[in-house]
């Protein structure tokens, strides 16, 4: 089959489209023909050679966590899915390789495809949609009443958990360019802060919880916009120790870890806040929850632009500038 891989870490490294065997499927794999490949920064990130400490892939290995497409063969074990099946799931770590035209994934880890999406929308859903699940759900409680702040609404994450968070009843601030203040208002957002032209710390106050995924200076900023017990979760780091402890990290990573975070878990601790780092993981259970909100029309997918699969190295630089409002996808089929 087809596949991107990487050869070689690097910020300057290319994929390269090369043919290799169809992945094996094991007794609890469903094997899916990938309609469509989502592309996500963990992509390029993984590819700089920026995560080799936490997820150290061994070259060549196919790239890409987010997929869409059809069931066509299923492990021995598989109990909740058939053959003929339309599916989407983000892909475990160390079992990824979207950018293909199969990939084998355990059946925890997928879900049906909501019906009223195509393929390259759903595609565009699964990592930033659980990201925002495991923030705002899991992590957050996030209550009706209660105010939330989503840095970078127009992003991948940020369309996503602007809606989730208006589902919840929560309020609902968020920052972007003058350019997406029209889609993050459709999207329902209440307090709009174009993030060129003003400081969302002289505008926010006594805030519950925090998405911040933005960079440290952003972070340190956000702690002073919480009221007491309020909740910042970070998904651009620092990585904390329970992360260390999540991952089953060796004693070296777990110091680096401790050290890492120190600093911002002090500042947060003298606020008497809660600091916590999310790194999303694979969900077929919460991916169904997702579905169902989607085909009741509460989360609609914010899509910017599909590439044809021999154009993932352009789509993964459309995605690293920044610059993207919503989704980018690759369609595979
Ligand atoms: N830890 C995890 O599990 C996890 C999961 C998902 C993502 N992430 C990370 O979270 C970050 C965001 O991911 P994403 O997929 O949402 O990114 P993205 O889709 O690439 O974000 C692009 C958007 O960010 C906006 N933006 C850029 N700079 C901004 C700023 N200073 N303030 C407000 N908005 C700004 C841009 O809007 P304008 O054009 O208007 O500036 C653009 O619409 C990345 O670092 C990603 O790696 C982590």
């Amino acid at each position: 089959m087809k596949a991107f891989i990487v050869e070689r870490y690097g910020k300057k490294e290319k994929l390269q489209l090369t043919e290799i065997a169809e992945p094996v499927v094991r007794n609890t794999d469903v094997l899916v023909q990938i309609h469509a490949a989502g592309v996500n920064l963990l992509d390029s990130k993984l590819r700089n050679g920026e995560f080799k400490m936490i997820l150290p892939y061994k070259t060549p290995f196919t790239l890409g966590h987010d997929v869409s497409g059809v069931i066509t063969k299923v492990g021995s074990n598989v109990s909740k899915f058939k053959v003929g099946d339309e599916v989407y799931a983000r892909a475990a770590d160390h079992q990824i390789g979207t950018f293909a035209e199969f990939i084998s994934i355990n059946e925890n880890d997928v879900a049906m495809k909501p019906n009223n999406l195509s393929m390259e929308e759903a595609a565009s859903i699964p990592l930033v949609g659980l990201t925002a699940w495991q923030a705002l759900v899991e992590k957050a409680n996030l209550k009706k009443e209660q105010k939330v702040f989503i840095q970078a609404g127009s992003g991948g994450v940020g369309t996503v958990a602007i809606q989730l968070a208006k589902h919840l009843d929560a309020t609902v601030a968020t920052t972007t360019s003058s350019a997406n203040i029209g889609l993050v208002k459709s999207l329902g957002a209440d307090i709009i802060i174009d993030y060129k032209k003003e400081d969302f710390e002289t505008i926010l106050k006594d805030y519950d919880v925090v998405l911040n995924s933005q960079d440290t200076k952003t972070l340190e900023k956000s702690l002073r916009i919480l009221k007491p017990n309020g909740k910042v979760i970070s998904i651009s780091g620092p990585p904390d120790p329970d992360f260390g402890k999540e991952i089953n990290a060796n004693w070296f990573l777990k110091i680096a870890l401790k050290f890492l975070s120190a600093g911002i878990r002090k500042k947060a601790k003298r606020l008497g806040l809660n600091y916590s780092f999310l790194f999303m993981r694979a969900q077929g259970e919460q991916l169904s929850q997702i579905t169902k909100l989607i085909e009741s029309g509460v989360i609609k997918p914010v899509m910017d632009k599909v590439f044809p699969l021999e154009q993932t190295n352009e789509a993964m630089a459309y995605v690293e500038t920044g610059r993207a409002k919503g989704k980018v996808v690759v369609k595979v089929i």
